[in-house]
Order: C-alpha cells, then sequence, then structure tokens
C-alpha cells in the first residue's frame, strides 16, 4: 500500500466504541488491497451526491465548488498515484474519505450524510461491472472478428473439412460453417451482457444503509447523472442484491467455457494426428528440452481458465446462499470473483483473437480428410429417402454397405455395380452421384445448414451483429 496518510486512517463508527479494533479484526476486515479499482467510480458517485446535497440544501454553493475541486483533484492524484490506500485505510470508501478530509478538512465529512457504504459499495461495483461489461464486449467482437475473417478466407475457397460428432468422422462441413459455429456462441456470450447491462442499469444510491434516507436527496438525479436508468425500488433489496454480480460471472464463465472448447479445437487441429492447422510462432510456445516442439499453450491456457470462472461463479454463489435482508458483511467477498472474471476474459479474448488470425489451416489435407471414414454415407441414405425408401431401410442398406467397404478396404464410391445390388437391391448405381464432398455440401442448403450460399448468408448477419455489439460496447 502507498505512502503514509497526513491524517490518521478514518474510522466511521468512532463515536460508539471506547477502543480500537484489534489487529486481527482490521485484518481479516481489511478490502482497499482490492477494491481498490472501484476508486474512479466511487469519486464519481461522489459527484454525484455532492450535487445532491447542494439541491437539497445541505451544502452552500461555496462547499459544493470546494468538493468538487477537491474531488477532481482526488481523482486526479489517484490516477497519478500521488494518492494511495495507506496500510491503515480499510477499504477503497474510508481511503477516499481520508483524501478528501485531507483536502477539504471538516467539510469532507459532510458527504457522508444521506449515504452508507452499503448504497455505495453495491453502486460503485455496479458502475466498475457496467464498464467492464464493455470493454469485455469489445474484446469478444475482435476474437469473433478474427473466426470470421478465417471463414471468409475459406470460403471463398469452399475448403472442407470433416465435421464430427463424438470426435469421429460424421459428415463433411465448410471449414467456414464450422469457424462460424465458434462466432454464434460468441455472439450469445455478447448478447448476454447487453441483456445483462439492462438490469444491471439500476442505481442503489439513496438507499442509504437499507431504508432510504429522510433528506431530500433525489435518487432519479443521482441515477440519471451516473448513467443509470433509473434509481432501485425497494432500498432493501437495492443494498442487499448481487444478481448483477452473480450474472455476470455467469455470462464469464459461459464465455470461458466457450473459449475452453475452441481451445481444446485448436489443441487437436493442431496435433501431428489431425494436422489441420499450424499455429504461428508468434502464438505458440517451445519445450525446454524438446526442440522440436510448438506448443498450442494459448489454447491450453484458455481451456483451463474456464475452470477459475467457473470456480468464480460458485464461489460467489455459494457465499450468496442463505444472507438474510440486507446487508451482510459476507457481500465483501463479492468483488474478487467478478474482478477476476474481468481480469481474465481481458487476457485470455486478445490472446485467442491473436492465435485464430495468425493460424494457417490445411486447406489441401482438409479436403482430402473430408470424407474419410465413409463419411458420405448418410448421404446415400438420402437418396434413398428421396426415393421412397423409409429411412430404416436406408439406414441399414448403407450400413451393409460400409461393412463391405470395411471388410474389402474401399470407399463407398469404389464399390462395382454388380456388387452395389448384391449388398442391397436398392443400391443401384446411382448412388455414386451423391458421393462427393462438394455435392453433399451443397446439398444442405437449408437455413442452418452447410452449403456455401448459406455459410455466406451466416456470415453477412454476424458480421452486422458483430459490427452492432461492437458499437454498444464502444458507446
Ligand atoms: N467494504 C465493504 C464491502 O465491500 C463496504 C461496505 C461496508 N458496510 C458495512 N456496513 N460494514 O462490502
Amino acid at each position: 500500500m502507498g505512502g503514509e496518510a497526513g491524517t490518521p486512517p478514518v474510522r466511521l463508527w468512532g463515536g460508539r466504541f471506547e477502543s480500537g479494533p484489534a489487529d486481527a479484526l482490521a485484518r481479516l476486515s481489511v478490502s482497499v488491497q482490492f477494491d481498490w479499482r472501484l476508486a474512479r467510480y466511487d469519486l464519481l458517485a461522489s459527484g454525484a451526491h455532492a450535487r445532491v446535497l447542494h439541491r437539497a440544501g445541505l451544502l452552500d454553493d461555496t462547499e459544493l465548488a470546494r468538493l468538487l475541486a477537491a474531488l477532481d483533484e482526488l481523482s486526479r492524484d489517484c490516477q497519478t498515484g500521488a494518492f494511495r490506500p495507506s496500510a491503515a485505510d480499510e477499504d477503497v470508501h474510508t481511503a477516499l474519505e481520508r483524501g478528501l478530509l485531507e483536502r477539504v478538512g471538516s467539510l469532507g465529512g459532510k458527504l457522508r450524510a444521506g449515504r452508507s457504504r452499503n448504497d455505495q459499495v453495491a453502486t460503485d461495483l455496479r458502475l466498475y461491472l457496467r464498464d467492464h461489461a464493455r470493454q469485455v464486449a469489445s474484446r469478444l467482437a475482435e476474437l469473433q472478428t478474427a473466426l470470421m475473417d478465417q471463414a471468409e478466407r475459406h470460403l471463398a475457397d469452399r475448403t472442407p473439412v470433416a465435421g464430427l460428432t463424438h470426435t469421429q468422422h460424421a459428415q463433411p462441413v465448410l471449414l467456414a460453417h464450422q469457424l462460424l459455429a465458434h462466432v454464434q456462441a460468441f455472439a450469445r456470450d455478447a448478447a448476454r451482457l447487453r441483456d445483462w447491462d439492462k438490469r444491471a442499469a439500476v442505481c442503489p444510491l439513496g438507499s442509504g444503509a437499507l431504508a432510504g434516507s429522510s433528506l431530500p436527496l433525489d435518487p432519479e438525479a443521482v441515477a440519471a447523472e451516473l448513467g443509470f436508468d433509473g434509481p432501485a425500488a425497494n432500498s432493501m433489496d437495492a443494498v442487499a442484491d448481487r444478481d448483477f454480480a452473480a450474472e455476470f460471472c455467469f455470462a464469464a464463465a459461459l464465455t470461458g467455457v466457450h473459449l475452453s472448447r475452441l481451445g481444446e479445437e485448436i489443441v487437436l487441429w493442431t496435433t501431428h494426428e489431425f494436422g489441420w492447422a499450424e499455429i504461428d510462432d508468434a502464438y505458440a510456445t517451445g519445450s525446454s528440452i524438446m526442440p522440436q516442439k510448438k506448443n498450442a499453450d494459448v489454447a491450453e491456457i484458455a481451456r483451463g481458465k474456464a475452470g477459475r470462472l467457473i470456480g468464480g461463479l460458485t464461489g460467489l454463489l455459494s457465499m450468496l446462499k442463505g444472507l438474510p435482508l440486507t446487508y451482510d458483511r459476507d457481500l465483501q467477498e463479492d468483488k474478487e470473483p467478478v474482478f477476476d472474471a474481468v481480469d481474465t476474459l481481458l487476457l485470455v479474448l486478445p490472446a485467442m483473437a491473436g492465435l485464430v488470425s495468425s493460424m494457417r489451416f490445411h486447406a489441401a489435407r482438409l479436403a482430402a480428410g473430408a470424407a474419410a471414414g465413409h463419411a458420405l454415407a448418410t448421404d446415400v441414405a438420402e437418396l434413398l429417402v428421396r426415393r421412397g425408401v423409409p429411412f430404416r431401410e436406408a439406414h441399414e442398406a448403407v450400413g451393409h454397405l460400409v461393412v463391405w467397404c470395411q471388410v474389402n478396404d474401399c470407399e463407398l464410391d469404389e464399390v462395382g455395380d454388380d456388387d452395389l445390388v448384391k449388398i442391397s437391391p436398392h443400391l443401384t448405381p446411382e448412388v455414386r452421384s451423391v458421393l462427393s464432398v462438394d455435392g453433399a455440401i451443397a446439398a444442405r442448403d437449408r437455413v442452418g445448414g452447410t452449403a456455401p450460399d448459406r455459410v455466406a448468408e451466416q456470415l453477412a448477419a454476424l458480421r452486422a451483429t458483430v459490427q452492432g455489439d461492437a458499437a454498444w460496447a464502444a458507446g
């Protein structure tokens, strides 16, 4: 913590107590080492509160001017590091109150009127998170753009890839389609943040400790000044509610899960066995002992970080469970998981964006393997269905064909006419007409399918969505 203060640490309840706190209590109680990052928001809220006290006639013009100037100065000093919390400050609120008292003397104490740390901390955390949700959304849009740029490149080349279920070859798809599947998930993450923001846009200030204030404050004006949609409708709910923190942690954890899936795919794609893609040197790591190694650590760390995001969410929910109304000190534990979620995503998202945009796919190898594992068998079955064969029978006939190919070590389109009818009377020579990767991909041309035109439409729609989300995040 920073340099020692000129004034003693602020004790908010000095009048009632004969002795100071025990060291063990003080050490347990202190949160300034992690809540100091709320300082900027606490100062903003203090400015709004000062103006409301002035309008209520509780501060005169000179007092307001002096307080606002001191808050400005304190804000600058916090930015430059000239003012820092001291080892004796309990939390961000008491540290800043000390800073204010150092600058304007006892006038600083007037700001406490009509306000409690309970409504203050709930307001600060909402302000912090609404701000940082936008930063996360910006980084999400950059990752989505990296994925969409790769998709666009490979859509132009119609690069096919073996689509997998159970990590086994299933049906060929366009590589672009698979990349856009990840973009869709991240688009829901961005939409979730935007939707979350509507519920987070409620201002607790004016709720005081829990019951509201008898002073003629103006919660609507404070809410508007701080960019909220309005004041809280219930002061007790306002100081106790941490839904916004839990919901944010859920949104972050699910984004983490999506990142871990992409990370896992990249790990697989870049193995010798898959050989689908290569990581750029700038995003790969080597081994201290094995000179040949090129590892996908970015993807692995992304995969691993999902664990801590999920842990933060479950820790927060467990802390909230069973708390009685209204404010309980347990709630001080709300901040670290939330801050950690923000920090984690702001670290992982840019690294993943760089990894994805610089990755090179081996298009020829992807195309060569796209139909491996008799991945066009479904196309034969669906051809039979179009001819009126019940799917159950078609499935069985093609199943026999696959077994025949396995026994004779050949591909589906290498079976001769005579053998085809022997395997099943449904299998006429025309079945070979559907046995091409391009044909199979082009045939899936309904909405959501992997046909090039549908994927192009999907890409265009996603570009528009991501642009909208990025504009929200920047606004
Ligand atoms: N540091 C506290 C927290 O984060 C601020 C609120 C303290 N309120 C109280 N009644 N002790 O929750």
